[in-house]
């Protein structure tokens, strides 16, 4: 098993280092574990002038999966965007394709109390929001800013999609669909924008091919409400890259915090980047209480998608949900009567945990 490790910056560092703990205790001697340490964010500008240096790009490209912290430090908007520490993390993603964003909104029963909807509406939630990764507006060309013929400064980013892109994404997006509960909801705003009417004419098109899966279609604004309103009623989400990005944040806080919540982007096969949800978190870098089960939550996923390991991958779930249940919290997911751990005493749980 070959792995690169970016552990990036702020608290992608703390989380980072608790997952690879856990992922060895999982593995133990029973199987190579070959992990590349490789600098991205600000640690890639300070060990090489660049937030994505080329050595990085190189490890990730000889390495079977990558497990990523977090990239970026507030107040580097002066700095040209593909040079900020932050943009980092979409050039990776660009250059090795990775173009379907996995991000689960996995409500742990023991946390039921920590979020802000009523338990009624959350308990048994899980849901699977699919996010293309590397088109749409975030890529799109044209782009930029300056003055109009009017004289007023002006600014545009073009949202764009191929067919292609789109074909790919929906398959992807069916199969998953395929290993749940067979509901997928493909979200656009095909009522206003051409780009959006091609996506849902191509997932229409895809549907034929799984007749097995069924399939409902939603423009955004009222996805977003249904989310709230009764977030249980979808099995897969599929939508395109800035909608994904919103939606996928505003689903994840149904379950509580954003420190519980990983990812997965994934290119064709099994090759795959790992990493939590959240940011660098500066606020609370550096001070042992950053919550980890995010990050290692990410290794199980990256065990199960890119390594088939399912067995294992299921022993570090089931370890964070036993190390939940034993009432040990970090302060994001703190309730009363619970046991107030730091980073690393969590990863620290897990690791123990996976072993008994
Ligand atoms: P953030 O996710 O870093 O933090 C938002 C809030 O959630 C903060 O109050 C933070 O303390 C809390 N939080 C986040 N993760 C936590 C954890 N594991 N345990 C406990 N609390 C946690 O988002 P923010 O503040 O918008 O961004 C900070 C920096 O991170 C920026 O420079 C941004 O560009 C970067 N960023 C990087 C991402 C990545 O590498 N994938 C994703 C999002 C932001
Ligand atoms: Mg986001």
């Amino acid at each position: 098993m070959k792995i690169a490790v970016m552990p990036g910056d702020g608290i992608g560092r703390e989380v980072t280092a608790q997952a690879v703990k856990v992922l060895k205790a999982v593995i133990g001697r029973t199987q190579p574990l070959e992990l590349a340490e490789a600098a991205i964010g600000q640690a890639g500008i300070d060990a090489a002038g660049d937030p994505l240096p080329s050595a990085t790009t190189d490890i990730a490209r000889k390495a079977d999966a990558i497990l990523f912290g977090s990239a970026g430090m507030p107040g580097d908007e002066a700095i040209p965007f593909m040079m900020r520490p932050g943009a980092s993390l979409l050039r990776l993603r660009k250059e090795l394709g990775l173009f379907a964003n996995f991000r689960p909104a996995f409500l742990f029963p023991e946390l039921i109390g920590a979020s802000t909807l009523k338990p009624e509406v959350i308990e048994g939630l899980d849901i699977m929001i699919l996010r293309e990764l590397t088109g749409d507006v975030y890529f799109g060309e044209p782009r930029g800013s300056g003055v109009n013929a009017a004289g007023q400064r002006e600014a545009f980013n073009t949202m764009r999609y191929s067919e292609p892109e789109i074909e790919r994404i929906a398959h992807v997006a069916f199969r998953t669909a395929r290993e749940r509960r067979r509901k997928l909801c493909s979200v656009d705003k095909a009522n206003v924008l051409e780009v959006m009417q091609l996506w849902r004419e191509v997932v229409a098109r895809v549907s034929a091919e799984y007749p097995d899966v069924e399939v409902t279609h939603l423009f955004v604004d009222a996805a977003a409400m249904q989310l709230m309103r009764a977030p249980r009623q979808f099995d897969v989400i599929v939508t395109g890259n800035i909608f994904g990005d919103i939606l996928s944040d505003a689903a994840a806080m149904l379950t509580g915090s954003i420190g519980m919540l990983p990812s997965a982007s994934m290119a064709a096969g099994t090759f795959g980047l790992y990493e939590p949800v959240h940011g660098t978190a500066p606020d609370i870098a550096g001070k042992n209480l950053a919550n980890p089960l995010a990050s290692i939550l990410s290794m199980a996923m990256m065990l199960r998608h890119s390594f088939g390991q399912t067995a294992n991958a299921q022993r570090v779930e089931d370890a964070v949900r036993r190390v939940l249940a034993d009432g040990l919290r970090t302060g994001d997911i703190f309730q009363p009567g619970c046991t107030r751990v730091g980073t690393e005493e969590m990863g620290d749980a897990v690791a123990a945990t996976v072993l008994r």
